[in-house]
């Protein structure tokens, strides 16, 4: 909030670039606010140089003249952190939209703000310390209930050594009200509240990590999305990083809406930013009345940060950092949090157009030269943390990347895969041909499938990661029969390579494909995808004594219409069961329905049902 006086002046304009002179201190970073006649505009200090200073503007900057009065402050921008923030729908500066349109209507004039947590609202707060404790910055000192999370206030992160708790206070305090008394080393007493704030470019456990007041563990377990080809054969960790990139229309946003959903996050941080104004209305209706699978609707689980098409370029910047620093919060507290950026690409495009007007050496198409450190700087605050009173927080990162053209070799897809550890690329062949999720199994890949392996073992079964590599092998084998067949014809081929060929169809078929509009199939959770997995691959491995090609073709046509009969059915029913049957009659018939007797013979009614009719 600005509070001080005028102290710079506006001496260039370019675009949303500002240029001040100040007799005052210039700190990079620091929030500035242009005063014009009718708004204050927020922006941000870029660069510094003697008493002059670039900075972004987070607004149109229509109508900032030379000689305008600048306030400079020496805040940095700050999420403010406290009970509140979940369920918010925010704007890349943490202005709470939702508040803003009720209070303002929905056209938000420039330069409107309003404070990023209730200010009214009465928070329970249950006091875990006593008077004379001695604590550290991220101590916890009580907890409020925030929708079904047991929310943690703690010791301002920034606290610099030991602090003696004097007092604090049982009962229902808003935001501002103070809630416990400390004492520094030094004898100053101040009050702590329940909320805090944090410069969002700053890792937020930075100065916890460097007291050891938590610790950065190794992720080892996976982040469960319920997603076939995800979990199984590209799985991401909980704390790791992931990237989708593809093409134009090629499913990243209905894909990361199913991760978002169905993932085993408590908390979802849903960054949209510089997408379609229309789709994150629609993400953002969806979620305020789709169930969560762990109770409630899924919007008391989510924070959204939205940054749209149709809103200031700058701001896009700010969205991405914003929404990591409320994800190190919830982390601290030891919740698992997934932040969900969309796009990347959209944020990179803003950095570009700020270093160009900053006329900075531009690197590959145009990008600045800190492209690849920017991206790094973000994926590296996901991970694994342990605080001090063990328990363990996770903020796994995941984002989109709409390379131009879908040509994956441009700057940010190439930074974001020198990053990530799993890759779940798009392509645009498998959406025309509506195989959703549309990820190229040829393409991806997931360090994790390795590093998680003694996981797998443990839970699943072991040998798992070698069972998926086979079958990923597989896709291989395929693939390679298919681009044969393009030019040989199907007369080009043996009939065991042909029957190789159709075994990873199969595969494709009824296990990476998964319809995201079924309500069992949208969601495969982990057991039933060992089981399935299992069956799968028992179905592969076996021999079939086919006579030919044709015979083989239509085997595995009957096997894959009713295997997604099963994957349609819920688990334990009579339907399953009666598919699961069908299967197994299926294989030992070889459906040569002509020669077997009557009775083993697969009806044909049951065979073409609902999935060879879609
Ligand atoms: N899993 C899926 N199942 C069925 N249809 C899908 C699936 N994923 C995507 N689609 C179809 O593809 C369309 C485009 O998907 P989506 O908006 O996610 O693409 P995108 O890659 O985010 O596109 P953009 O580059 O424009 O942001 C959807 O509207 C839907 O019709
Ligand atoms: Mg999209």
């Amino acid at each position: 909030m600005p509070t001080s006086t005028l102290n710079a002046r506006v001496v260039g304009i370019t675009g949303n670039i500002v240029r001040i002179r100040s007799d005052v201190p210039l700190i990079k970073n620091a929030i500035l606010f242009v005063h014009i006649c009718d708004a204050q505009l927020k922006g941000e200090i870029l660069r510094v140089q003697g008493n002059q200073a670039d900075a972004q503007i987070f607004d149109e900057t229509e109508g900032v003249r030379v000689g305008n009065g600048v306030e400079v402050t020496d805040q940095m921008l700050s999420a403010a952190l406290g009970p509140g923030l979940l369920g918010m729908v925010y704007d890349g500066l943490q202005n709470p939209l939702q508040a803003l349109a009720q209070r303002d209507g929905f056209f938000l004039a420039r330069g409107t703000s309003a404070a990023a947590l209730d200010e009214a609202r009465r928070w329970k707060f249950a006091p875990s310390r006593k008077p004379g404790a001695r604590l550290r910055a991220g101590d916890v000192i009580g907890t409020v209930t925030e929708r079904r999370f047991q929310h943690k206030i703690m010791i301002p992160f920034g606290e610099l050594g030991e602090v003696e708790l004097c007092s604090i206070r049982v009962g229902e305090f808003t935001v501002h009200d103070p809630v416990a008394r400390i004492r520094d080393g030094a004898g100053r007493e101040r009050d702590i509240t329940m909320m805090q704030h944090w410069p969002v470019r700053r890792p937020l456990p930075e100065k916890l990590l460097r007291q050891q007041l938590c610790e950065r563990l190794y992720p080892i377990e996976p982040l469960g999305t319920t997603i076939r080809i995800i979990d199984t054969f590209f799985p991401i960790a909980r704390g790791g990083t992931a990237c989708i990139p593809g093409p134009f229309g090629a499913g990243k946003t209905v894909l990361q809406g199913l991760i978002a959903r169905f993932s085993t996050a408590d908390i979802v941080i849903q960054v949209a930013c510089g997408e379609r104004a229309g789709e994150v209305v629609e993400t953002i209706e969806d979620f305020a009345t789709a169930k969560d699978p762990h109770g409630g609707v899924l919007m008391d689980r989510t924070i959204v940060i939205c940054n749209t098409s149709s809103m200031p370029v700058a701001a896009r910047e700010a969205s991405i950092y914003m929404g990591v620093t409320l994800g190190e919060y919830y982390r601290q507290m030891g919740l698992n949090v997934l932040l969900i950026a969309d796009s990347t690409s959209r944020w990179a495009q803003a950095m570009r157009e700020t270093s160009g007007r900053l006329e900075e050496i531009p690197g590959e198409e145009g990008f600045p030269a800190y492209l690849d450190s920017s991206v790094k700087g973000i994926y590296e605050r996901a991970g694994v943390l342990k605080t001090k009173d063990g328990s363990l927080g996770s903020l796994t990162m995941m984002g989109t990347v709409s390379p131009a053209g879908g040509n994956f070799d441009e700057p940010v897809t190439q930074s974001t895969l020198a990053t990530v550890k799993t890759f779940l690329g798009l392509s645009s062949a498998r959406a025309y041909k509506r195989f959703y999720p549309a990820v190229d199994p040829l393409i991806s890949w997931s360090r994790y499938l390795d590093q998680l392996k003694p996981y797998f073992d443990e839970h699943l079964r072991h040998g798992w990661t070698d069972d998926v590599r086979a079958l990923s092998k597989l896709t291989h084998e395929g693939d390679a029969i298919y681009q044969m067949m393009q030019v040989t014809g199907e007369e080009g081929v043996t009939l065991g390579d042909y029957t190789t060929y159709q075994k990873a169809l199969f595969l494709d078929m009824v296990y990476l494909q998964q319809d995201a509009y079924d309500a069992v199939d949208a969601s495969t959770p982990i057991e039933r995808q060992l089981e399935s997995f299992g069956l799968v691959r028992s179905l592969i491995q076996r021999d079939y004594p086919f006579k030919d090609k044709e015979e083989a073709r239509q085997f595995f046509t009957k096997l894959s219409a009713l295997f997604k009969n099963l994957n349609y059915s819920a688990s334990n029913t009579e339907e399953y069961k009666s598919y699961r049957s069908q299967v197994d009659e299926l294989v030992k018939t070889l459906g040569r329905t002509a020669a077997a007797p009557a009775t083993e013979a697969v009806p044909e009614s049951q065979v073409s049902t609902r999935a060879s009719v879609a």
